[in-house]
């Protein structure tokens, strides 16, 4: 009999194929996430699982499914999943680096230049029949060249925002946890600073770090207080890295001038007033999404599968440490 896996979401058709080559696949073409209670149903007696963000794998899901040896998230990001836990029960945990970042760095741009030259709010302005005419005076934004752009975090996604500031004639400053070293600064054209600085000079201050219980409202009150009243914040990484509520605070009180966000604390949900705020663009996290990338997060995640299910090391494994045990 073949092992079988579970897909908790709906995935691309070429990323079934492949799975269904290797196993017996069990699938959610529903598209709508399973409930923890359903999601244990539905993974006990499988040792691979191929899960979204939207999927929690704790401790009290492994517990009730021991049987599972590889758990591949379809996303670079896994703090959905808790891998100390996934650790301590020999379970390997995987995501999907690498092939995402271009397109979210691209997505992290597109919010920025959309929050600065009020895109969102024209469009609606010109759908809705309201625009009659060009004046001086109308949805004047805020111009992106020759401004100073903050890049918190210069992983691999901060890389490639800084990389594209360049075309924009743009000051670039950094910071993070480690210094870059001297060839990196210059290969991107970015200067490193700390937190403070790069808040008070910034025009632009795009997040790309990731979530960690240290890195948990990384921007709250104090940090706002400290942006350009002009400034615009981006969010493509995680929504618990800004405190949302201090952020409504923040915009409210005219401390920034507005933000283009992709994530939220508590997808799908947002805070409500951010809805109505005309200077606050919203994506549905989707700075991955385009046809490309979505398909080879889904085959990363396939391969990760295969490997683990089979006994072998999957090529993007998060906790190395189990195979040790
Ligand atoms: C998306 O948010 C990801 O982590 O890939």
């Amino acid at each position: 009999m073949r092992p079988k896996v579970l897909v908790s979401r709906k995935v691309f058709d070429e990323a079934l194929a492949l799975l269904g080559k290797h196993f017996e696949v069990e699938s959610n073409q529903r598209d709508v996430p399973f409930t923890p209670v359903q999601l244990v149903k539905k993974l006990q007696g499988k040792p691979g699982a191929i899960v979204l963000l939207t999927d929690i794998i704790d401790e009290r899901l492994l517990a009730q499914c021991p049987e599972l040896k590889v758990v591949c998230n379809v996303a670079v990001g896994y703090n959905n999943i808790d891998v100390k836990a996934a650790t301590r029960r020999g379970v390997m945990v995987c995501n999907t680096p690498g092939v995402l970042d271009d397109t979210t760095a691209d997505f992290a741009w597109t919010l920025l230049l959309a929050a600065a030259r009020r895109i969102v709010e024209s469009d609606t302005f010109f759908r809705t029949g309201k625009w009659k005419g060009w004046g001086l005076m109308q949805f004047t934004g805020y111009d992106v060249h020759h401004k100073t752009l903050g890049v918190i975090g210069l992983g691999r996604i901060g890389k490639g925002v800084a990389r594209r500031a360049k075309g924009f004639d743009m000051r670039v400053i950094y910071t993070d946890v480690q210094r870059a070293d001297e060839a990196t600064e210059r290969e991107y054209g970015v200067m490193y600073v700390d937190k403070r600085t790069l808040l008070r000079e910034s025009d632009f201050v795009s997040l790309h770090i990731p979530l960690f219980p240290e890195t948990r409202h990384y921007l709250s009150d104090p940090e706002f207080a400290l942006m350009k009243k002009t400034a615009i914040l981006v969010n493509a990484a995680r929504g618990p890295i800004v405190d949302e509520k201090a952020l409504v605070k923040a915009l409210k009180d005219g401390k920034i001038a507005g933000a283009g966000l992709d994530v939220y604390e508590k997808e799908p949900k947002c805070e409500r007033a951010l809805i109505s705020m005309k200077n606050v663009v919203l994506a549905p996290h989707t700075a991955s999404a385009s046809i490309e990338t979505r398909t080879k997060m889904a085959m990363m995640a396939v391969q990760n599968c295969i490997a683990g299910v089979n006994g072998q090391r999957p090529p993007n494994l998060v906790n190395p440490e189990v195979l040790a045990r």
